[in-house]
């Protein structure tokens, strides 16, 4: 058998074995069995392969210093009752509440839509006025987890904090915090505090309260956490071939890693778009130190085909625009009239062109519109 290897492989239980000719393209891969070699540009490989527990999956392409954690199903049990329900009813009236906002016209959820993964259609957010403001709302939908940066430039640190930043924003609520307490009295809130926090209506519990409600929200399970799961037909051949590349050629795993397909971190993209009318500095803006320059928080990929358009300027509204820019290296056009400091290199240098076919680039799209 010296031009043909045995393989093994596991599928819905039963064992085949199958007898195939030695490739240049074989690879050594586990099936959850052992060893076995087998090329995993075949489909029925790749199948067997991805199988298996998520520890015998290839090695993911990451590079040195990168801190990994592999793709993770979403709980399919439902999760665990909030510890003060009253709290977590009452942020979510809050939430919807219009008269928090200067003109009665602006809720939280005006921007933050929930059918919509709580994130927004246009490609940046309107509030009081018609005013316009200049990033897309982010989706809120794993707020629990998260790493103590909100916002795309990381400028909150919890989302108590956060919490009250639209409120005051002119934008967006443009309200006067020291009015909050009569309007939502007037509104006949008064023993929906009392019941919650066991106080007269404040500032600090409408934080905790529009909180404690946002914790709650999860993304909704897919297929994808099907596939993770163990239905191991969940995703077709196409799919599953997108899984592979996202893990290792296509690079994504460098950055959008875990359970919420984040790494919670924030890396320069040239999204920039600078010396034009969208331009952002991100971080920068916040830091006004040069190695913020251009970053931008790694966006959960959850649910992503509900929270199009598609990062902090809302500009990509096509998930195989998006693998294209990924696949060039994420080229910068600069406008005329882009500051010095932009003309300097900032791109992070995990991300590298990617040479993938037009195949591979649509079956990584194929896999994202699972997540
Ligand atoms: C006018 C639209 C608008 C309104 C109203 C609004 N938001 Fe947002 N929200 C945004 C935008 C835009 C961002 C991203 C802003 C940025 O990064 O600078 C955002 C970001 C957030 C984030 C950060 C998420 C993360 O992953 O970092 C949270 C949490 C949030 N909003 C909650 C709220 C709450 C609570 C309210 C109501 C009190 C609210 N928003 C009202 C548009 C809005
Ligand atoms: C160097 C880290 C890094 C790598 C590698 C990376 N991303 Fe991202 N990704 C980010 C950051 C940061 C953002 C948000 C950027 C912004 O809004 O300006 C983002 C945003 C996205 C978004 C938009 C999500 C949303 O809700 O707005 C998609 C889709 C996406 N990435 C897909 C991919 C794919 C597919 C790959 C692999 C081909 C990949 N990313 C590789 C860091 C990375």
């Amino acid at each position: 058998m010296a031009t043909a290897v045995m393989k093994r492989y596991v599928w819905g239980g039963a064992v085949m074995v199958v007898l195939a000719a030695c490739q240049t393209a074989s690879t050594r891969v586990f099936d959850g069995q052992g060893q076995v070699v087998c090329n995993v540009a075949e489909p029925a490989c790749l199948r067997a392969v991805y199988s298996a527990d998520s520890r015998y999956w290839p090695k993911p392409q990451i590079d040195d210093g990168v801190v990994f954690q592999e793709l993770q199903p979403l709980s399919p049990n439902p999760p665990p009752a909030p510890e003060h329900p009253e709290q977590v009813a009452l942020g979510k009236a809050l939430f919807f509440e219009p008269r928090l906002s200067d003109d009665g016209q602006v809720s939280c959820a005006s921007c933050h839509l929930p059918y919509q993964g709580f994130a927004e259609k246009s490609a940046v957010s309107t509030g009081v006025y018609n005013r316009q403001g200049r990033r897309n709302a982010q989706a809120l939908m794993h707020l629990g987890s998260a790493h103590g940066l909100f916002f795309w430039d990381g400028r909150a640190s919890s989302l108590e904090q956060q919490a009250l930043m639209p409120l005051t924003d002119h934008v967006e609520m443009n309200q006067d915090l020291a009015k909050v307490p009569s309007i939502l009295k007037q509104a006949g809130y008064e023993p929906r505090f009392q019941a919650a926090f066991g106080e007269g209506i404040n500032i600090a519990a409408v934080a905790k309260a529009l909180s404690e409600y946002q914790r709650t929200l999860r993304p909704e399970s897919t297929k994808f956490d099907a596939f993770l799961l163990g239905d191991k037909q969940a995703l077709s051949d196409e799919e599953l071939q997108g899984l592979h590349l996202f893990r290792t050629k296509a690079r994504c795993m460098n950055c959008h890693t875990g359970q919420m397909l984040t790494d919670g971190k924030l890396h320069n993209l040239n999204q920039t778009l600078a010396g034009r009318k969208w331009e952002d500095f991100g971080r920068y803006e916040v830091t006004q130190n040069i190695e913020d320059w251009g970053k931008f928080k790694t966006a959960s990929l959850r649910n992503l085909s509900k929270t199009k358009p598609w990062f902090h300027h809302g500009l990509f509204v096509n998930l195989q625009g998006v693998v294209a820019m990924y696949n060039i290296g994420m080229r910068e056009g600069l406008a005329k009239g882009a500051p010095a400091e932009s003309h300097q290199p900032h791109l992070d240098p995990l991300i590298k062109p990617l040479n993938l076919t037009p195949d591979e680039r649509r079956a990584v799209t194929r896999f994202l519109e699972t997540l």
